[in-house]
């Protein structure tokens, strides 16, 4: 029997829901499923997510020019072989196992189920989205998840530390074996060199396998802080993947093995969990497009800089923003009048309560937001005033 939550609502994406801690905010339009988010109201405009949009048009042309050519199935087509190789030329690594799949849930649940035997546990930041929006997805292949505190989004070597020091009691406990972090993070910051190759140290030393959620890799890379080349997320990592949806592509993901082993037996895993598509070409066209040059990285660069001069402009009129921006997300925290307020106009999360009259609103960008409508954003938040 489906059981019916009338006042809670949710999203795909992290939307608050009504019932944990948006009371004092019932005035406030709070963003509801199926509705906002499958038919979004015309006349606001979306800083909601980074996947709104269709596909960058160059990648539905290729789609198009490629639809009438007979391809084999199953990945075996010439489109994905291509786009094999334009992303191992990236990545400056020939030897790498290259896998599409069509979502970052699959992404993230069939990796792990990879990397870990049965009594085998992923540490994760509790912000993680595999902990927060993946439907105990990991948990549903019968592996625990071992929660640790975030600093700015991310996972350090201490608390992974500590971690692995609360889940000593073997065999009484799910023995830790795999870290998996995000790049760029939930709250949309971004490892350095510096931090990710000591995560990978302590990895190394502690016998512990390092992933990495790369649904928005391509806006890490591209921040103004980043540090590393695609080449150094192949060599600190044992196994991410490059994030298509949230980038230019209709949808799919390419998981990206550098060890060898878990690469060998990948792709049952891919097809255990229903994610080996018949039509694999359309993830194989879509990466070609996108790696064939550099527009992969264009796009991702784009949203980055839309998000700063939103950013910039809220920071300007004087208010906070709860993490710094790093990439394509805006975590800003206004006054509830002034949400409201822009509410006529746009939508987006109002992602925490804060206080009595305050919030946190997140704000999304993408290669496709329209200037004038940012613009018009930053207007109304200056109209507003200083707090
Ligand atoms: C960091 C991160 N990983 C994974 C996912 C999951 O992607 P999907 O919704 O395609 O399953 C998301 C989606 O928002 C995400 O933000």
């Amino acid at each position: 029997m489906a059981v019916i939550h009338d006042t809670t609502t949710y999203d795909h994406d992290g939307a608050i829901s009504n019932t944990t801690g948006m009371q004092a905010a019932d005035s406030l339009e709070t963003t509801t499923m199926p509705d906002a988010t499958i038919f979004p109201p015309k006349e606001k405009y979306s800083f909601l997510d980074d996947y709104s949009e269709g596909a960058h048009p160059q990648v539905l042309e290729a789609l198009i020019a490629s639809n009438a050519t007979q391809e084999t199935g199953y990945g075996n087509d010439r489109y994905s072989a291509a786009a094999r190789q334009h992303i191992r030329d990236h990545l400056g690594r020939g030897d790498v196992g290259i896998f599409f799949v069509p979502s970052g849930t699959s992404a993230n649940a069939i990796s792990i189920a990879a990397c870990l035997r049965p009594h085998e546990a992923v540490i994760a930041a509790s912000s993680g989205h595999i902990v927060t929006r993946e439907t105990g997805a990991v948990e549903a292949s019968g592996h625990k998840i071992i929660n640790v505190a975030p600093s700015n989004g991310k996972l350090t070597p201490a608390s992974i530390e500590k971690a692995l020091d609360d889940n000593w009691h073997y065999p009484h406990m799910a023995k830790p074996r795999l870290v998996y972090i995000s790049n760029a993070t939930e709250v949309g910051t971004v490892y350095s060199k510096a931090e990710l190759t000591a995560i990978k140290a302590l990895c190394e030393e502690r016998g512990l396998l390092l992933f990495m959620d790369g649904a928005r890799i391509g806006a890490a890379l591209t921040s103004g802080v980043n540090d590393m080349t695609p080449g150094d997320i192949v060599d600190l990592t044992d196994i991410f993947w490059i994030g298509g949806t949230k980038n230019g592509a209709l949808l799919g993901e390419a998981v990206v093995v550098k060890h060898a082993q878990l690469a060998q037996d990948f792709e049952f895993y891919v097809k255990q969990h229903g994610s080996l598509l018949a039509k694999g070409r359309m993830m194989g066209v879509q990466f070609a497009e996108l790696f064939r040059g550099d527009l992969y990285f264009e796009l991702a660069r784009r949203g980055n800089v839309a998000a700063e001069k939103l950013s910039r402009s809220i920071a300007g009129a004087g208010y906070a923003l709860r993490a710094d921006t790093e990439t394509n997300q805006v975590f800003a925290v206004l006054p509830l009048g002034l949400v409201k307020e822009l509410q006529r106009d746009f939508s987006f999360y109002v992602w925490e309560k804060c206080g009595a009259d305050w919030a946190v609103v997140r704000l999304l960008t993408t290669w496709a937001t329209d200037t004038a409508q940012l613009e018009k954003f930053n207007q109304t938040v200056l109209s507003w005033g200083a707090p």
